[in-house]
């Protein structure tokens, strides 16, 4: 997929922006805080609805404005197809609302699409940010959003079976503050009927993301030794509810097996036969702290806690680890996102490059950007000449690259 246009409207700093780009590599350049990240934002709120910078669809709103629209023109050369995505946020005060609350309006082709799930997946981005270093050194919450999108992405009902789960947590910690408290066994059929439905859907998603903390690690681990010459060992490991781990590697004795559950061609039988397990496994857990969750009035001990422990060299890299390193390590988890994208979609998403491109070495220039010769690329920076020059010797001289002033929300091609 790439996209050929760009509409804006009261998207951050852009009252209006109109932007056909090119089909290969788009530099957007400028000074600080001219709007250049904003359209990197605008193009991945487009394609998946969720912010780098933000979980508040409000801050991307113009300021004074009641609605953001992202237009986004996109075409696929698989089916050589033309496909129209908007991704739209408005307050209650919007002319696009009817009905006086704040909301999203997402469309494809025209027909709005009621789940972001189904609107999810259809123009794959990847996003390289300086954000990114808060997946290694950040708080828990970073490491769930980068491993959450990227499953997502690659199979959207995960978005809806994680959307269900945080409703059911919510549910269960109004019902556990209710208690006040103090434990009523004559009301413990009320938290049954949660902790059975969250048993279920936690068994899903531990699934999901074991295996795809596994594929993550195996690929990061390889780039990472690229990166530092051999000389690092990167891991990534899956950290969720005490004991799921060992149910799942219980069942999993065979190497075969274990292999065939992480590239996802397991029997269903097998699958069906884990997730039971779990889902007993994780029940039993849930009826067993539920005396300590009545007491603090809420839910300890769930998916909605997982995180990845990050180890370089068997050495926890939050802790150990100095800046270089972590940044090392975020682009090798990135560039892992990239590559399990594109295998399981089998098409080249679209890479995003948000002022990342001048702070890399150039040996990480070249891991980022071999391979993606057919991809669409867009970079952000402050020095034109600086990546035009380190652009060509990478990219092929054949290869369309275009340029784009940002100057105060206006875009000049050039
Ligand atoms: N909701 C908003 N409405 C209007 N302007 C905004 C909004 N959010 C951010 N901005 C402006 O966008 C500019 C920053 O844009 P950004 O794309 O991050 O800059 P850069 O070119 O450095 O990447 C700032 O001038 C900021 O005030
Ligand atoms: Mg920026």
């Amino acid at each position: 997929m790439i996209i050929r246009n760009i509409n804006l409207t009261n998207f951050r700093n852009y009252g209006r922006l109109d932007l056909e780009v090119g089909p290969s590599v788009n530099v957007i350049y400028g000074n600080n805080a001219q709007g250049k990240t904003n359209i990197i934002e605008a193009i991945s709120v487009g394609s998946s609805v969720i912010s780098h910078r933000t979980s508040k669809d409000k801050e991307m709103i113009k300021f004074g404005e009641n609605e953001y629209i992202i237009d986004l023109k996109c075409h696929d050369e698989v089916y050589n197809s033309d496909v129209d995505l908007q991704a739209c946020y408005f307050t209650e005060k919007s002319f696009l609302n009817d009905k006086k609350t704040a909301g999203r309006k997402l469309s494809h082709d025209g027909m709005v699409i009621p789940k972001i799930s189904k609107y999810m997946g259809v123009c794959n981005t990847v996003i390289f940010a300086p954000e990114d270093l808060s997946i290694v050194k950040g708080q828990p919450a970073a490491r769930r959003k980068y491993l959450n999108l990227l499953i997502c992405k690659v199979s959207p009902s995960y978005y809806d079976v994680l959307g269900r789960t945080r409703r059911i947590i919510d549910q269960k910690n109004a019902c556990l503050k209710s208690f006040k408290g103090r434990f009523d066994k004559n009301r413990e059929n009320e938290l049954e009927y949660w902790d059975f439905s969250l048993a279920d859907l936690s068994a899903y998603l531990i699934m999901e993301r074991f295996r795809y903390c596994e594929l993550i690690s195996r690929k990061a681990s390889a780039h990472h030794s690229v990166i530092s010459d051999g000389k690092e060992n990167l891991k990534v490991g899956y950290s969720t509810i005490t004991g799921s781990e060992g149910v799942i590697r219980g069942i999993l004795t065979d190497s075969d097996m274990f292999d065939q559950f992480i590239d996802g061609t397991l029997s269903e039988g097998i699958l069906a036969q884990i997730k039971g397990s779990l889902s007993d496994y994780i029940l039993t857990k849930l009826r067993s702290e539920r005396i300590s969750d009545v007491e603090r009035g809420v839910y300890g001990n769930g998916v909605h806690r997982d995180d990845l422990d990050i180890s370089l060299n068997a050495l926890p890299m939050r802790q150990y680890s100095s800046q270089g390193q972590q940044r090392s390590a975020a682009l090798a988890l990135k560039l892992a996102e990239l590559e399990i994208l594109r295998d399981k979609t089998k098409s080249s998403p679209i890479l995003l490059l948000d002022d990342v491109f001048s702070e890399l070495d150039e040996g990480r220039r070249v891991s980022l950007l071999s391979g993606m010769n057919t991809a669409q690329i867009f970079i952000t920076c402050t020095d034109r000449a600086f990546v035009e020059n380190e652009l060509s010797s990478i990219v092929t001289m054949d290869i369309d690259t275009r340029f784009f002033r940002v100057e105060s929300g206006t875009v000049f091609c050039e």
